[in-house]
């Protein structure tokens, strides 16, 4: 199968997770395109969506799907996204399309984080892919000399503004032997928005993508 293949198929399986008549969380990235597709299909299903980027806005509101103010709501029953890492305990890191602060801000608020993620996704340990980073733009010096510090290469990201009129620094050579603490510590650089580690609040569902079919994939509690 091909990688689209796969992101299909696990687009298609999260469609069990939406709750019929209820406003979703909408993740940003080509695997969360196919499930706005997905969910194109029976746009009704669902009173509305709360999107983490503008494209996925625009995208949705191509279906006719309605576009919630996130302030409107105290809660969402579910947030659907993909991922550009993935780990067994469903530790993420995400931010390879640059929507992560508002995606985390959308996952804040869910009861439910389903990750879908073709297989190439699986690691087990993060830290191959650079991981995205926010920044204000006065700050982008000062952020990257302190990431230097953590042991990190930080790059800034070439012309790309955030939805949010921020810079993204994309950092290699992190070792992230506790993505929790480092997402922690990252967040705590003045400067900083937030950090594409998605630890502190994982996932609590990862639908991967494999040759031999959808594998469904629960939060172990801690
Ligand atoms: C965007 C993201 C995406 O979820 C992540 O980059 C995965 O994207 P794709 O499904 O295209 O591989 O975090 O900011």
């Amino acid at each position: 199968m091909t990688n689209d293949e796969l992101k299909q198929a696990v687009a298609a399986a999260a469609i069990a997770h939406v709750v019929e008549g209820a406003i979703i969380g909408v993740g940003t990235g080509s695997t969360t395109n196919f499930f706005i597709d997905e969910l194109g299909r029976a746009p009704s299903r669902i009173a509305g969506a709360v999107a983490s980027s503008e494209r996925t806005a625009e995208r949705l509101a191509r279906y006719g799907i309605r576009i919630v103010d996130l302030n409107e709501l105290t809660e969402l029953s579910v947030y659907v996204d993909g991922a550009d890492e993935i780990t067994a305990t469903l530790a993420m890191i995400k931010g390879g399309g640059g929507a992560l602060t508002r995606e985390k801000i959308v996952a804040a608020c869910a009861r439910k984080f389903v990750c879908i993620a073709d297989e190439s996704k699986m690691v087990p340990m993060l830290g191959r892919f650079p991981l995205p980073v926010e920044v204000i733009p006065m700050a982008r010096g000062h952020v990257a000399r302190e990431l230097v510090k953590l042991g990190g290469q930080p790059h800034a990201r070439e012309g790309f503004i955030t939805d949010n009129g921020n810079v993204i620094l994309d950092v290699a050579g992190l070792s992230i032997d506790n993505p929790a603490r480092l997402e922690a510590a990252i967040n705590n650089i003045v400067g900083v928005v937030t950090n594409g580690l998605f630890a502190i609040r994982g996932a609590d569902v990862l639908l991967l993508g494999t040759s031999s079919g959808v594998k469904s994939v629960m939060r172990s509690a801690t």
